[in-house]
């Protein structure tokens, strides 16, 4: 029986629970500061054994036990309350527990809070416990009613409603949940609706709950919404099972979205949306989101997670399915070089350093913790390896399985596995690796090539030595000198730790385009020089290795800015040149292969050069490389505009978004060119948040700086969200030298208020991830100011100070001097 909270919680001590929970019916008599909770409980006991109920910060007014008072028999801990096992009946009871909360006094957002007067929930992980008594455990899969008595108009719940009057509405759940799947929102709301059809012709009615003044902000999260629902009926077959869905916006929330059953909470920056107040970016965000908590329904919902550790097999396979989304609605090749790069600076940065788990750990202290990168990145990397795998087809036949033996089961990874080898009739220990061993791969490539025979050998490479070789799978294409493809993608799977892969009858030595699609979350160690990726960029049919090719070749001109004081190079600067020129390349790729490596590839390639990397200097070589392009494009620049100028301006507007891209990577270039005049004239012609963005970000390093700050501050201050983009814009496209300065006036700036995470991330968080250069600053400061806000953010709102912690994972690769203060 727990008690006590232990300092570590480990996958092999996992337990079946001794009782279950069949029904519940809930009802809260919200008050901002004295709220009541009636918890009534049917109960059925499995084994004889005592029984603990999690609860957390709660007081404690009654308890029923088959109707009689037995708060006598109630033992009460810091962290729950226990019966003796001969205090309970041994068949099914029921159980009635009163509690009182204080929704005002929770700055946690975790649990029952107030949001500008509105109430709401947030329970994943272990949010529950802070409302009421429970078996807080995903494998407790109960139904739930709900009986809300508020004076506020909106009252909502999980499911359907099914009774109201003056003052309280009810609402029933038909499906079994966990408790984190819980929700409850009270307030003055207003709702912008539609509804779907299903496949099997059931009406489902569609909710977007919002503040009146944002109404006209909710169609395009409504379109995403429906799209979603179509799209997981076309793709996966899976229906929506309630006659209602329905979103609610909140402003303070520490995560972007929840997928409580039928009832999803979001972070307002994640549903509302006009072309005025949101950019291109945003717009793809929501529809991302949108989709990724929808799609939760069946894949977190209806078949759940038995315990934390298995938190991946709901959040990496969501993330996957809500990639195949984007990358459907949007295009493939943008989209999985956007993936990756999140991958690589997230990720593998990670993995890389103390924090560093597998995709299903073994152990936890604090499970809100383990909202990772590696939980959910790099496990949807490994849904996207077993679909590459099997094939299509087969994933597809795999997952209809999946859903037909597990609906409403709480499941593990070992489950999700089986279900793989059963209906693929094949051995899948080998892979099982990529969810017990924590590191990221590293593919040494070395080939060799006689008698019309060509010869890849393959090496992995662990972190750890006790490792075992892993099942990878590697996409490869080869290429003649001309640039033509003699040998189409083909799937190489290295489950050796060194392996040889034979070509035959190939003429001339070919040139290789290997890990195409980024087919494994490996690290591939194949030296090139800077022809053959020139040569890549130019002829690679593979939209992800061609941008790959354009990296490196960017990558070795900075290095070489960096290490010799070098300007750009001229193969580099030719390759820019026939990019852009074309006309075979869609824009918004060429936006993407126009955007220069990260501050954090390159100082792992100075790493990895033996060189201590200075963040400034990695800063100066950037911008130096920038000018390099602009002065190269310099008699282009009119033309370019000019072909750009159809383009309708409207963030809504899928079709043209890689043309505004282009625009915005023009527009900041041209900006060393002519010192702003173009982009301050645009900026005042603006259309759309995405016109204005680009213009604004341009301005940020020239004259018109200070003049455009308050520009924008001025017209937006009325608006959120804007005012958060105005904080964290600022932030990050701030000069280095000035940055930490500009960063510290703007947190005594009126509006700045660390108690909403938006802002707190807006400003803090932008800063620190966002301006590398001003975050590392030589004088070890950027980490004081960092390290003060994490700790006042902690005191009121300790997973929001959590997720800051990030920042600290790669300041230990640069020298000591900043670490020393
Ligand atoms: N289930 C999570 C939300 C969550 C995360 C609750 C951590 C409690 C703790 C949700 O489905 C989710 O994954 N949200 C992501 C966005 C998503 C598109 C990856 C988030 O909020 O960042
Ligand atoms: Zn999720």
């Amino acid at each position: 029986m727990e008690i006590t909270k232990t300092d570590r919680i480990f996958l092999s001590d996992y337990k079946p629970s001794d009782y279950k929970i069949d029904d519940v019916f809930l009802t809260f008599k919200l008050h901002p500061s004295k709220t009541i909770v009636i918890s009534k409980m049917t109960i059925v006991p499995i084994k004889k054994s005592n029984l603990f109920l999690n609860g957390i910060k709660l007081k404690l007014k009654d308890v029923k036990i088959n109707g009689s008072s037995s708060i006598s028999l109630t033992k009460v801990h810091d962290e729950g309350i226990s019966f003796e096992a001969s205090d309970l009946p041994d068949k099914a009871f029921s159980i009635e527990i009163t509690t009182e909360i204080n929704p005002q006094a929770n700055t946690s957002l975790e649990g029952l809070y107030l949001s500008n007067g509105m109430y709401c929930t947030q329970c994943e992980a272990e949010g529950f416990r802070k409302i009421t008594y429970y078996l807080d455990r995903p494998d407790i899969m109960a139904k739930f009613k709900v009986r809300v008595e508020s004076k506020h108009p909106t009252k909502l719940s999980n499911g359907n409603q099914i009774d109201e009057g003056e003052g309280w509405a009810v609402w029933d759940d038909p499906w079994p949940k966990p408790s984190y799947l819980f929700a409850l929102v009270a307030g003055d709301l207003l709702s912008f609706d539609d509804y779907f059809v299903t496949r099997s012709g059931k009406e489902v009615v569609l909710k977007i709950w919002v503040r009146k003044e944002d109404i006209n902000k909710c169609a395009f999260a409504m379109d995403a919404l429906k799209r979603s629902m179509l799209w997981d009926e076309v793709n996966y077959g899976r229906e929506y099972d309630l006659s209602i869905f329905q979103i609610v916006a909140v402003d303070d929330f520490n995560m972007g979205a929840m997928e409580n059953k039928g009832l999803n909470i979001f972070n307002s920056k994640y549903v509302l949306a006009s072309p005025e107040t949101a950019t291109d970016n945003d717009y793809k965000l929501i529809e991302g989101i949108i989709a990724h908590e929808y799609f939760h329904n069946w894949t977190g919902n209806r078949i759940t997670c038995r315990d934390w550790f298995q938190l991946s097999l709901k959040e990496g396979l969501t993330v996957f399915r809500d990639q195949q989304f984007s990358a459907d609605q949007r295009g493939s090749g943008i989209k999985r070089i956007n993936d990756v790069i999140q991958l690589r600076n997230r990720q593998f940065e990670e993995d890389n350093g103390p924090l560093s788990h597998p995709v299903r750990p073994s152990e936890y202290k604090e499970i809100n913790n383990f909202y990772t990168a590696t939980i959910y990145e790099k496990g949807a990397e490994l849904i996207n390896m077993l679909h590459k795998l099997v094939g299509p087809k087969a994933y597809k036949e795999t997952l209809d399985l999946y859903f037909e033996r597990h609906d409403g089961e709480a499941c593990t990874i070992e489950d999700w596995i089986k279900v793989f080898e059963d209906n693929n009739e094949i051995d899948l220990k080998q892979f099982k690796l990529w969810y017990e061993q924590a590191g990221t791969p590293i593919v040494t490539v070395q080939e060799s090539f006689k008698n019309s025979q060509y010869t890849l050998k393959l090496k992995q490479t662990l972190n750890n030595k006790n490792n075992e070789p892993m099942l990878i799978p590697i996409s490869v294409g080869l290429l003649n000198k001309k640039g033509e493809e003699v040998l189409e993608t083909n799937l190489l799977t290295l489950s050796e730790r060194e392996q040889e892969f034979t070509f035959n009858n190939i003429k001339t030595k070919p040139i290789p385009s290997i890990l195409r699609d980024f087919s494994a979350p490996v690290i591939i160690n194949y030296k090139t020089t800077d022809e053959q990726n020139a040569f890549l960029l130019q002829y690679d049919t593979n939209e992800f290795n061609k941008w790959e090719a354009g990296q490196k070749l960017a990558r070795s001109s900075i290095i070489q800015t960096i290490l010799e004081g070098k300007p750009i190079d001229g193969l580099f600067a030719n390759s820019i040149k026939k990019v852009i020129s074309n006309k075979s390349l869609e824009p918004g790729y060429k936006a993407v292969l126009l955007k220069l490596p990260t501050q954090d590839s390159l100082t792992d390639d100075l790493i990895k050069l033996g060189e201590t990397p200075d963040p400034l200097e990695i800063h100066k070589a950037l911008i130096k490389t920038e000018i390099g392009c602009a002065e190269i494009l310099k008699d282009d620049f009119v033309k370019l505009f000019k072909e750009l100028k159809t383009m309708n301006n409207q963030s809504s507007d899928m079709a043209d978004s890689g043309k505004r891209d282009l625009h915005s990577a023009l527009l900041k270039l041209n900006t060393y060119n002519d010192g702003g005049e173009l982009a301050f004239s645009r900026y005042n012609q603006a259309k759309s948040m995405t016109d204005l963005q680009s213009a604004f970000i341009s301005l940020m390093t020239t004259d018109f700086r200070k003049e455009i700050i308050s520009k924008f501050y001025d017209t937006w201050k009325h608006d959120k969200l804007v005012i958060d983009k105005w904080f964290s814009l600022q932030s990050i496209n701030c000069d280095p030298q000035y940055a930490l300065e500009s960063a510290i006036d703007l947190s005594m700036h009126q509006d700045f208020n660390y108690k909403n995470p938006n802002r707190f991330r807006s400003l803090i968080g932008s800063f620190c991830a966002g301006n590398p250069a001003g975050f590392h600053v030589i004088s070890g400061k950027g980490y004081k100011f960092a390290a003060d806000w994490i700790i006042k953010q902690d005191k009121i709102n300790p997973q929001t100070a959590a997720r800051l912690c990030a920042v600290f994972q790669s300041w230990k690769k640069y020298d000591k001097t900043r670490q020393n203060t």
